[in-house]
């Protein structure tokens, strides 16, 4: 595969302030920084005196490549505090304290952390990170109301075992969590698919044949997910209805869980019945057991076959009367272009998304996909192999055209 471009990195081009604070969970900043640079974003960080204590400023000089900031004197000189919040797309502090909190409540701007988020108009997302005791009191959740009712938002504290020993909630949350949050308020605010609703099929599905056997296939998802989390980066509001996988939801996706054919048709058309498309990346099983058996079967003595009849699941893109602009994917073996193009009609769809799951880098349990887009007014469009992320946004590209004008 060719180099990432901006399609691989869903923080391409965005400047985010890292502001830390003195917990001992300052250490998991570290990852979340690098989490940030691998997303593709710029990363200012900005400490106070008490996470030095914790955290060296110059671990995250390493995995930035920027000066850190913690002496807000020194920053003044060079009108660097002004300008680090005025640069901001986002700024996230992480770990937030009680004691950041209050100041951020009440516009204190003692260190470098508060008098950042003090001067930008960015928006701030904030994890918190302190003993349940700190989390629960009365001050720090008038002080995280005020906060929210501000606009700023929140992700986590998890819950969990904490520093004392103790266990509830306080747990700074995880950096790929935190990541998740900032890439959702992202989205949501500057997003091109903003107040969209997209609907979003993954995975196989299992057709049970006893209660501990089913007809299956090797979808493991990845391309439906890849879809839903391009989708939740660009704002929409996104439904992901899955077969069984074992791949994590993104933040702020809604996931519903099925197992059947008939089990994701049904949810399917609850959730179409208000959306702005539907992205049939989802491999439903074509045939399941006529008669799935109520106990587990058993071999009689001698039994040297087992026959197991089928009928056919209906189809559910084709059954669906609606949802929007439709989109089908392909998975074939052979013929690629005359299947996809046979499939378009008869699934009513706008444009199918198709591949030869035989050829190298593409197809099942891959991150990376070689398609061929098939347009209902005949246009072929072929593409390179590239990330399923980077499929992702194609698709989501052509969604957005087609979506009508007006609305
Ligand atoms: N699909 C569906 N319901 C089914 C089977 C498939 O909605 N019961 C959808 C898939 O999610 C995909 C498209 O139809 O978007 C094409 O799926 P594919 O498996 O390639 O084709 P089939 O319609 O199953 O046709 P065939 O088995 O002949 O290849």
């Amino acid at each position: 595969m060719s180099q990432p471009s901006s399609r691989d990195l869903p923080l391409a081009n965005r400047r985010i302030v890292l502001g830390v604070t003195g917990s001992i969970s300052a250490y998991k900043a570290a990852d979340l920084a690098s989490k940030l640079r691998q997303a593709g974003a710029e990363v200012e960080v900005v400490m106070t005196p008490a996470a030095t204590r914790f955290i060296a400023p110059l671990t995250f000089k390493s995995l930035t490549g920027r000066d850190v900031v913690v002496d807000m004197f020194e920053a003044a000189e060079t009108e660097a505090h002004v300008e680090v919040a005025r640069r901001a797309d986002a700024m996230v502090i992480a770990p937030a304290t009680a004691d950041t909190i209050a100041s951020l409540a009440h516009g204190h701007a003692g260190d470098m952390v508060s008098l950042t988020a003090l001067a930008t108009a960015a928006p701030i997302l904030l994890a918190p990170a302190m003993d349940s005791q700190m989390w629960e009191h009365p001050a720090t959740a008038a002080n995280i109301a005020t906060l929210r009712e501000r606009g700023v938002e929140l992700v986590g504290p998890a819950t969990g075992r904490l520093a004392s020993g103790r266990v509830g909630p306080g747990r700074l949350a995880e950096p790929a969590a935190i990541v998740g949050a900032l890439r959702l308020l992202l989205g949501r605010r500057t997003g091109d698919l903003r107040d969209r609703h997209i609907v979003v099929s993954a995975g196989g599905t299992h057709e049970p044949i006893d209660p501990v056997r089913f007809v299956g296939n090797r979808s493991t998802g990845r391309m439906g997910f890849a879809i839903a989390e391009a989708a939740r980066d660009r704002g929409a509001e996104v439904t992901l209805v899955t077969g069984p996988v074992a791949l994590e939801t993104p933040v702020g996706v809604r996931r519903i869980d099925v197992q059947t054919v008939a089990e994701m048709l049904v949810a399917l058309e609850q959730v179409t019945a208000r959306s702005d498309a539907i992205i049939m990346a989802a491999a439903p099983a074509d045939f399941r057991p006529a008669a799935p058996a109520d106990h587990k079967i058993k071999k009689a003595p001698g039994q040297e076959r087992l026959v197991i009849e089928l009928e056919q699941n209906p189809d559910i893109i084709a059954t669906l009367p609606g949802g929007g602009v439709r989109v089908g994917f392909a998975a074939e073996t052979r013929d690629l272009a005359a299947y996809a193009r046979q499939k378009l009609p008869a699934k009513r769809l706008h444009f199918i998304v198709a591949n030869d799951v035989t050829a190298p880098g593409s197809g099942f349990g891959t991150e990376t996909n070689q398609v061929v887009i098939f347009h209902d007014d005949g246009r072929v469009e072929e593409f390179p192999l590239l990330s399923k992320y980077a499929v992702a946004h194609l698709i989501l590209d052509r969604v957005r055209e087609r979506f009508p004008r007006s609305s």
